[in-house]
Formats: structure tokens, sequence, C-alpha cells
């Protein structure tokens, strides 16, 4: 759903690490309120540098990236106050080993948003049912499948109450019966108007819930545009070659 109104202003955003080629080159991209955006293609094409770009885990050389209106590429100060509402799920799901999965979701919000224990509790409860795990509260992390733990992991991340939410391959550490269970609670935020930015190659995710998709390679976008259309009728050479080994 895209409800209007730019949230994320990403314009000609470059960055290159020491010692390695641009990961990002004149990269530009809006996206609105309300937007689901799936972000394909190949390895090492700039994904997850352009996700931890937004997020603030990288700094970019040139360009800017403004979220809400603040351009946080220009000030520190601002970037370190948007991190909270920006919430990050990896592949990994970095879920605090030695906490219960009530603590892994309760600790951020009472540390950084200064909530009461029962608010940020009552809270936590709410989000675990809605990703299916409400009897998991006393869990942690090592009892639980991979499909729960990244369940776990987008229940924490909401627990912030992020403005954005920013997928980086959710499901490509996951077996295959678990990519399911992860996929329908990011549906699910997708159709409650959730603003979320998606690295994935689950292609049916990305025609059932992407409003707009974007296709990487070395460091560019390359094309952008509905999901379907991209899927039918890729335009470029080099989306065709990428969709024949990921569609074999
Ligand atoms: N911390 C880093 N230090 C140096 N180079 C890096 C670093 N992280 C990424 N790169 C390089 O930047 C480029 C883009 O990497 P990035 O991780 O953004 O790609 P990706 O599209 O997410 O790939 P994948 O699908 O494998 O996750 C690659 O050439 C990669 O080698
Ligand atoms: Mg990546």
């Amino acid at each position: 759903m895209d409800s209007g109104g730019p949230f994320i202003i990403i314009d000609r955003v470059s960055k290159t690490y020491p010692g390695g080629q641009a990961a990002l080159r004149d990269v530009s991209l809006t996206v609105s309120r309300g937007e689901t955006v799936v972000v394909i293609g190949p390895s090492g094409s700039g994904k997850s540098t352009l996700l931890r770009s937004i997020c603030g885990l990288e700094e970019v050389d040139s360009g800017s990236i403004t979220i809400e209106g603040q351009t946080v590429t220009e000030n520190p100060r601002l970037r370190d106050l948007m991190r909270p509402e920006l919430g990050m799920v990896f592949q990994s799901f970095n879920l605090f080993p030695h906490l219960t999965v009530m603590k892994n979701l309760t600790l951020a919000p009472i540390r950084v948003r200064g909530l009461a224990r029962e608010a940020a509790e009552a809270a936590a409860a709410g989000l675990l049912a809605k990703v299916g795990l409400a009897d998991k509260a006393e869990a942690h992390p090592s009892q639980l499948s991979g499909g729960q733990q990244q369940r776990v992991a987008i229940a924490r991340a909401l627990a912030m109450n992020p403005k954005v939410m920013l997928f980086d391959e959710p499901t490509s550490a996951l077996d295959p019966e678990m990519i399911g269970e992860v996929l329908a609670v990011m549906k699910d935020l997708s159709n409650e108007g959730a603003t979320m930015v998606v690295v994935t190659h689950e292609i049916g995710f990305a025609k059932e819930a992407g409003d707009t998709l974007i296709f990487m390679d070395e460091g560019e976008i390359v094309e952008r545009g509905p999901a379907r259309d991209f899927f039918n009728h890729p335009s470029t050479d080099r989306a065709i070659q990428f969709l024949d080994k990921i569609i074999s």
C-alpha cells in the first residue's frame, strides 16, 4: 500500500569501501509512506550497503539521505536520533542469546524509549501474538527454530515502533518450510501500511507485497517499477540474465 508522500529520499548516493570497488554509484530512490519497496540483484550489487546506509550503519561518500524531512547524512546527531525509528532485520537473526524472548523484545524499548517495564511487556506480548509466538515469551533463542527466531527478530524490531522496517534477506538462512511463516508476517505488515524496504529473492513475496521493485547491479539501480512488470518483462539484459539464474 502506497499512501503517498515521500518518506525516504535517497539522492545520488555513492559509496566506496576503503580498498574496494564502488558499492553504490549515484543511487537515487524515493520511498513513500506506506510503500513496500523490494530490492533484488546479484551478490555484491550493493543491496545491503543501500539498507545499511539508510539506517546509518554506513557513511556515504556523496549524495544525501533524507528521512521524514531530516537529512541524516549531513548531521551525525540527526542520524543517531533517527536510528531507533528504523527497524532492521538481518539474515542472521542477531537475537541476544542469553536473554529470553521477552527480554529481547523489551530491552531497547525500556532503555532507549524509556518505557516502563509493564508497558514494554504488554506491548511485547501483543507483538509475539501477532507473529504467532505468544507461548514463547520465556524461551531462549536457542530453543526456537530458525523461522521462530526470525519472527522474534521482526517482533523485536517492531517493539521500537519504528517508522520504517528494513529487511536484508530475512529468509535466506531459513529451511524452506520456515520461509513461508516469516513471509506471512512480512506480508501482514505490508498490508497494514508499514513502510518497508525488503532485500529478498522471494519472487512470490515481491509480486504480492511489493509496490515497487528495484533491480540493482554493480552498485546501480538498473530497473525500477511494479514488481509484476519486472518479472514478466524485464527490460535490460542484466535483469534477464539475473532472472534466468534465480528462476531455474
Ligand atoms: N565492509 C565492507 N568492506 C569492504 N567492502 C565491502 C564491505 N561490505 C561490502 N563490500 C563490498 O561492497 C560491494 C557491495 O556489497 P553489498 O554487501 O552491499 O552487496 P549485496 O548486494 O548485499 O550482496 P549479497 O547479495 O551477497 O548480500 C561488494 O563489492 C562488496 O564486496
Ligand atoms: Mg547483502
